[in-house]
């Protein structure tokens, strides 16, 4: 059974806090309790995968109505006034062990992904650590080069597993469309960057300087894309908990600056 495997990474990654409202740590058995509430309390409306009201998918980590532990806790606990949402009368304790789950329903039910999530962290804090080390590449809310993927909607489009994976193992997370690509010149010139496009007489590309090129292919002697992500991985240069507060920025750039 996968899910048993699942929980026991989460053993291995030692996180001892128990949930409540402040404290977003978890421990295996939050989540399988908070596993156990979903199961008895919301799936027969958002059903077992959590995919079943339209436009509503609790397991992809992405909310409309909030990004933090704490705004899914009041979800939980107040409902959607004005629709099918109910109210719930949990705990604090209750509703964090459910959102404990909520965060890693698609790894516990299906093994995809490599990381269980603990709570998400301080996007402030994760914020200021980005600014450390990511603003010499990624571009956010219009500010930092175009070298590497703009990461203003980030938190939209890719589920939170996926961004803690994209900082462990940048490689095995790349997008197609993100792939460094090459170029070598006929004069012995070396250009890499990232293809924009292409069409049989010349190929436009960003430079590792931001600049625009377009090259004309007679120009060209040799191109290609490389498969290794230049991006660093970061595993072992965060502590978890760093980690955490960069997901919980990473998955607040919804694409406007709050
Ligand atoms: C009676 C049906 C019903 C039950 C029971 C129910 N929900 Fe919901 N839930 C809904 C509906 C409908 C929506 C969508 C509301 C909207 O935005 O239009 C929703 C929305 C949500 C959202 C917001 C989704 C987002 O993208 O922001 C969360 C989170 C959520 N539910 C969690 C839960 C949890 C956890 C439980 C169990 C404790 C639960 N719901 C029980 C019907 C239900």
């Amino acid at each position: 059974m996968r899910a048993s495997i699942c929980v026991s990474v989460v053993v291995i990654s030692a996180v001892t806090a128990t949930a409540s409202a402040q404290d977003h740590s978890y421990t295996p058995a939050d989540i399988e309790n908070g596993g156990r509430l979903y199961q008895t309390t919301c799936s027969g409306c958002h059903g077992p995968a959590g995919d079943e009201i339209p436009g509503v998918a609790l397991g992809r980590g992405v909310f409309k109505r909030g990004t933090s532990d704490t705004d899914l806790i009041a979800v939980i606990k107040t409902g959607i006034p004005g629709t099918a949402m109910p109210p719930h009368a949990f705990s604090d304790q209750e509703a964090a062990q459910i959102v404990a789950y909520l965060r890693n329903m698609t790894v516990v039910r299906t093994g995809i992904g490599t990381t269980v999530m603990r709570g998400l962290g301080d996007p402030a804090r994760g914020r200021a650590l980005f600014e450390g080390k990511g603003v010499t590449c990624h571009r956010v809310y219009g500010r930092g080069p175009r070298t590497a993927p703009d990461l203003t909607e980030v938190g939209l489009t890719r589920p939170l597993p996926e961004l803690r994976d994209a900082l462990l193992d940048p490689s095995a997370t790349m997008r197609p469309a993100n792939r460094p690509f090459r170029v070598v010149t006929t004069d012995g010139r070396t250009i890499a960057g990232r293809l924009l496009n292409q069409d049989t007489y010349s190929i436009q590309m960003l430079d590792s300087s931001d600049r625009l090129l377009s090259l004309p292919k007679r120009t060209v002697r040799e191109q290609g894309f490389a498969s290794a992500s230049p991006m660093p991985s970061y595993k072992g240069t965060f502590t978890d908990q760093e980690l955490d507060d960069l997901v919980g920025f990473l998955a607040s750039l919804k694409g406007f600056n709050p």
